[in-house]
């Protein structure tokens, strides 16, 4: 559709449409409202909150809290909560193992927030790293990230978050045929229902920074280890990529997508949502939250219109919803 002609200046005053609030609002193209959030929650093994340093305002939480936030979720209006655990690094080894352990902090955390508040969905991320001493996605072989022995362990992964009670797996990995396998075994298993919303578009990024610090991730590097995620997540450079990558997730059974980090890569989210007019999410990740908080903290930028305009960028963009460490703040703002 081409657009309307326009009239000339002074006929075409568009301060008109900008005057006061009221018209402002009647003439608003995007709404930012608390179900456009999926609250990103760190869960921890121990008792009590552990205050993440990066992250102000952001603490890992016990299964107990985190239960209890479902029930401030459900009552704030958010539809979902992402959870990434934070386990003792005596742990962790080079395989992941305790990835696919059916008792947990992921399953012991699902359990409780669905005993608490069933009506809130939970997604978890379906990935290594949290889970590996060397900090990677994947299963090291021969110095490199082996694609299919990683697949074979998030498919365990997955069904044990499935089996749990997690609404929604999100692979995280950048695999290549992960989200069919994870398909495959999940309708194997009699989990139809559970939804798939992958980390389609996941670039190669200096924004996961401050989550490295939340979930106590391995250091890269260690052992011969690759120093780096880029033969696995996207280079931060491409755009054509990113719209095979998501076609292929889509092609495999992705009910959702999701573009990550958040705000660099507004324009990767636009062409997504024109592309393929899938239920698209973004990821304000821990590095964007981390730099308004830093700015805001040192009187820079105002805090809450920050989180609020940020935020509203994704709707603008023609998001589906955003995933954001700011859920509880924003829904509060919005009026919940
Ligand atoms: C793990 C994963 C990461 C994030 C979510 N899942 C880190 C990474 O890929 O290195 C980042 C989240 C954030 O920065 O808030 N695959």
């Amino acid at each position: 559709m081409s657009p309307a002609p326009l009239a000339a200046y002074p006929a075409l005053r568009l301060r008109r449409l900008r005057q006061a609030d009221w018209i402002r609002r009647m003439v608003r193209e995007s709404v930012l409202t608390p179900a456009d959030l999926i609250w990103s929650m760190v869960v921890h093994e121990g008792d009590g909150e552990v205050p993440v340093a990066s992250m102000p305002g952001v603490s890992r939480l016990s299964v107990k809290e985190c239960a209890k936030a479902a029930v401030e979720a459900r009552k704030l209006g958010i539809p979902a909560i992402a959870i990434f655990p934070h386990i003792d690094g005596s742990k962790k080894d080079a395989l992941g193992s305790q990835a696919a352990d059916p008792n947990g902090v992921i399953a012991n955390a699902i359990k409780a927030m669905k005993d608490a508040a069933p009506e809130v969905g939970i997604m978890c991320d379906v990935a290594l790293d949290p889970f590996t001493d060397h900090g990677h996605d994947g299963v090291i072989e021969n110095g490199k990230i082996a694609n299919d022995p990683t697949i074979e362990r998030l498919v365990e992964q997955g069904l044990i978050q499935a089996q749990a009670g997690c609404d929604i797996l999100a692979p995280s990995d950048m695999m290549d045929g992960r989200c069919a396998a994870l398909r495959t075994a999940l309708e194997g298993a009699g989990l139809q229902d559970t939804m798939i919303m992958s980390y389609a578009a996941k670039f190669a990024s200096a924004f996961y920074g401050p989550y490295r610090d939340a979930i106590g991730s391995g250091k890269l590097g260690t052992g011969g280890a690759p120093i780096d995620k880029k033969t696995y997540q996207m280079d931060s450079a491409n755009t054509e990529e990113a719209l095979r990558e998501v076609a292929l997730d889509i092609a495999e059974g992705a009910d959702m997508v999701m573009v990550k980090p958040g705000m660099p890569y507004l324009d990767i989210v636009s062409r997504v949502v024109e592309t393929f007019q899938m239920p698209t999410f973004a990821f304000q990740v821990s590095g964007e939250y981390a730099m308004i908080m830093a700015a805001a903290q040192n009187g820079w930028i105002d805090e809450e219109r920050a989180i609020l305009e940020s935020l509203g960028a994704f709707k603008r963009a023609g998001a589906a919803g955003v995933i954001t460490y700011f859920a509880p703040r924003a829904a509060k703002m919005l009026g919940a």
